[in-house]
């Protein structure tokens, strides 16, 4: 696996890649990196050429302050693609907050999609009482650092079977989080405080989606997922056992092979 630094229009984005073949792009989700995705990055990366950056303000990227909306990142990633060399539509895999960058990357890049796979994630935008929460978890991530923000977190990421049979899974999400630059923590909260709805707008998605959750997901739940993939045009549906909102890291057997199967059917 290679690690390097790109400059994108003036911030320096790390990107991790590696294999051959056809391009599965990997969008971590808050707030972690794009080490969230390591057994799905061991897996495909026997068959395809797996690209996993660091959002700007996460893991190794550079820190902007202010506000970083998902269409900024969005631009960020076909920016990223862009220097890559990478012409040909991708395959985005986006969790829960890279889900939310993946409806912008779809809105403004549709040319740039080959299907989307997206893990805990939601369409419909803050509720006001959500808004207020980003801004106080902002403020607490300002004044307190990183460490308040993993044990805000702690409890709502995982099923219990995570938390009862693989403490190295916490203990590795919670070394994410405590490492993530606050800036960050916060910039990205201004930006998904201020994401648009994008559930009238799932009809208008055309590639074939794969929805993957975890059955004990308490932040974006089954059931709301399930109605996303009852708006979409072309979706289908996958539940994890034992998984709660990280999924993939967290049950990573079952959410490879429905990754696999789609990228088969889907060819
Ligand atoms: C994430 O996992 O990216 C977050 O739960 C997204 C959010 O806070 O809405």
């Amino acid at each position: 696996m290679t690690s390097r630094r790109i400059d994108v229009d003036g911030v320096h984005l790390a990107v991790f890649e590696a294999g051959e073949g056809e391009p599965l792009l990997f969008v971590h989700g808050f707030p972690l990196n794009h080490e969230s995705w390591r057994p799905q990055l061991d897996e495909f990366s026997r068959t395809h050429r797996v690209i996993a950056p660091d959002l700007r303000g996460f893991g190794g990227s550079d820190v902007t302050a202010g506000t970083a909306t998902m269409e900024r990142f969005a631009d960020d990633l076909r920016d990223l693609l862009d220097a890559l060399g990478v012409v040909e539509p991708v395959t985005f895999c986006g969790l829960s907050m890279g889900g939310y960058i993946a409806w912008q990357f779809a809105h403004k890049h549709p040319g740039r999609l080959r299907r989307l796979v997206l893990c805990d994630t939601k369409a419909a935008a803050d509720s006001d009482e959500a808004k207020e929460n980003r801004r106080r978890m902002a403020e607490t991530a300002l004044a307190h650092g990183a460490a308040a923000i993993a044990k805000a977190l702690e409890d709502k990421l995982f099923a219990e079977a995570t938390r009862r049979d693989r403490p190295e899974v916490v203990a590795m999400v919670r070394r994410m989080i405590e490492g993530t630059d606050p800036e960050g923590i916060a910039a990205a909260l201004r930006g998904m405080a201020e994401r648009p709805d994008m559930s009238e707008s799932l009809e208008k998605v055309e590639v074939p989606t794969l929805l993957i959750v975890g059955v004990e997901d308490a932040l974006t739940p089954p059931a709301e997922m399930k109605r996303m993939a009852i708006a979409l045009m072309n979706a289908q549906l996958v539940q994890i056992a034992d998984a709660g909102h990280l999924a993939p890291l967290e049950n990573p057997e079952p959410v490879n092979a429905a990754i696999r199967k789609f990228l088969e059917e889907t060819e």
